[in-house]
């Protein structure tokens, strides 16, 4: 892992070590996509962080340490900001949103987005949030009836995708129970990974070739956006009837669309369509995969599952589920269990920067235009902070012997979900949504087996969002 910053003596990023290139392509050929974050953390072992790779012109910089990926994070958007290929090809597809925004357009969406995901608005739509994991538990209680093998991430997608939907949309999708209707989940699965695949894709191709190989993936953009627009026009409708509505909105879109509608606001029909795919994209991969990531670990841990189910028991009194924030705020162990599975298998394991201005990060110079990778996970896989890092120790992120201190210097080292001004604003509502489902999980049913086909350990594979390969559940209800 590199030193901490220095600000004198800056090297060049063309002086950093790294892969060498080959001739006009640079590294682009070498690539892994699927695996990228695989290859990376490579490298930073092989040369040293940080390191450089190009792809043809594109000059890129990896850093892993979190002191010098706080000071990246936190210098956005003025130094720092989304790339400009996320923002063009994003806005081509139809979903700039806030992730993909940059300047003024990100900071005039910010904190609508924020307001709409803001722990107030997740204290009002709790009860939902229980009868959408109490649906859950039903379709699992099915399945272990009948002794059926789940098929776990999908299953957690319907999850989040009801959750973000009713949210953020007002909207109950019910996908959970309602057979063969995973519409949504399907189309994302296809444009996530063509997304990842042009941002880092050595050459951009023309419109024409594009338009030409791209004819499945724009029917499934097509279709999404449609679902899209359908949620639109029902916020209107609703607005229409209760114009009360636009000055105290209930949920994001209302945000949204009230603010698109105000004199001035800057705001386009393009900027509520994309924040409202932008929701789908951003919030439903990432927390189910999380949760897939957690059961797996709890499944190869035992007595960490036999801890966790013990404060579940105790805090839920025989209920199926939590019923309350009151009891959510007791399951200290359960959130500990997600801390330790967002350190070793952060579903975000990078985080990539543009350069705005010639600037340094740590001691290398960066100009403008070059990127700045950040390494999420080589932080929390630091034995100096984490004793024994490879293992699945929940209980380190309790305190229990250790000060406030190291427990804020333990949180600093992971940062799964980032930091700084572009900070994950989901944050709160992915917790709540693990701890429920986990709690729900822990409280209802045996886990009989969690692993890929064939067992071992999954395979890691990334397209933006870090996901296990085919991960199956067994479960058996408790008596
Ligand atoms: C376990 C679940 C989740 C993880 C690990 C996660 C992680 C992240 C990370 C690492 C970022 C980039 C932060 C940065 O650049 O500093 C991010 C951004 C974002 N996340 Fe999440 N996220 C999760 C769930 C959600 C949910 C549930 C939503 C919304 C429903 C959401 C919405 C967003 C949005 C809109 C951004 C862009 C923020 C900006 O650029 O200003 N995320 N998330």
């Amino acid at each position: 892992m590199e030193a901490t910053t220095a600000t004198h003596a800056a090297r060049t990023a063309e002086s950093l070590p790294g892969p060498r290139p080959w001739p006009v392509v640079g590294n682009g050929l070498q690539l892994r996509l699927d695996r990228l974050h695989l290859q990376l953390e490579g490298w930073a072992r092989e040369y040293g962080a940080p390191f450089t790779f190009n792809i043809r012109s594109r000059r890129f910089v990896v850093v892993d340490s979190p002191e010098v990926i706080g000071q990246v994070l936190r210098r956005r958007p003025e130094q720092f900001r989304r790339s400009e290929r996320l923002e063009s090809v994003s806005r081509e597809m139809g979903f700039l949103g806030l992730f993909a925004a940059n300047g003024d357009t990100w900071r005039r969406q910010r904190p609508m987005v924020l307001a709409g995901l803001d722990p107030a608005h997740i204290r009002e739509f709790f009860p939902a949030l229980v009868a959408v994991t109490d649906r859950l538990r039903r379709r699992w209680l099915r399945a272990a009836q009948a002794g059926e093998t789940i098929d776990l991430q999908a299953d957690l997608m319907r999850f989040t995708v009801d959750v973000t939907t009713g949210l953020a949309f007002g909207e109950d999708l019910n996908t959970l129970e309602t057979p063969g209707d995973d519409t949504i989940q399907r189309h994302l699965n296809v444009v996530m990974p063509a997304l990842f695949k042009r941002i880092l894709s050595p050459v951009d191709p023309p419109a024409w070739l594009r338009r030409l190989r791209e004819r499945e993936l724009q029917a499934h953009i097509h279709e999404l956006r449609q679902a899209v627009q359908g949620f639109i026009a029902k916020t209107r409708k609703v607005l229409a009837g209760q114009p009360a509505l636009r000055d105290r909105p209930q949920n994001l879109i209302q945000a949204l669309v009230a603010g698109r509608d105000r004199e001035g606001s800057g705001l386009t029909d393009e900027d509520v369509a994309g924040n409202v795919l932008t929701m789908l994209l951003a919030g439903e991969d990432t927390t189910a995969n999380t949760l897939a990531w957690m059961f797996w670990h709890l499944h190869r841990n035992p007595a960490a599952a036999a801890a966790a189910r013990a404060e579940v028991d105790a805090v839920l009194q025989g209920a199926a589920g939590v019923q309350d924030l009151a009891q959510l705020g007791r399951l200290d162990l359960v959130e500990a269990c997600a801390n330790e599975t967002m350190r070793l298998k952060p579903v975000a394991p990078f985080i990539m920067n543009q350069v705005v201005e010639d600037t340094q990060v740590g001691d290398v110079a960066v100009r403008k235009g070059q990127f700045v990778i950040c390494l999420m996970r080589p932080g929390g896989l630091d034995a100096a902070t984490f004793a024994q890092p490879e293992a699945y120790d929940p209980m380190r992120w309790l305190g229990e012997g250790a000060s406030a201190h190291a427990m804020a210097s333990a949180k600093r080292h992971t940062m799964p979900f980032g930091a700084g001004p572009r900070m994950c604003p989901g944050r709160y509502l992915a917790l709540a949504e693990i701890k429920l489902a986990a709690a729900m999980l822990l409280a209802n049913f045996e886990l009989v087996d969690v692993s890929p086909p064939g067992g071992g350990e999954p395979r890691e594979t990334v397209s933006i969002v870090m996901s296990p390969v085919g991960l199956r559940m067994k479960l058996r209800a408790r008596g």
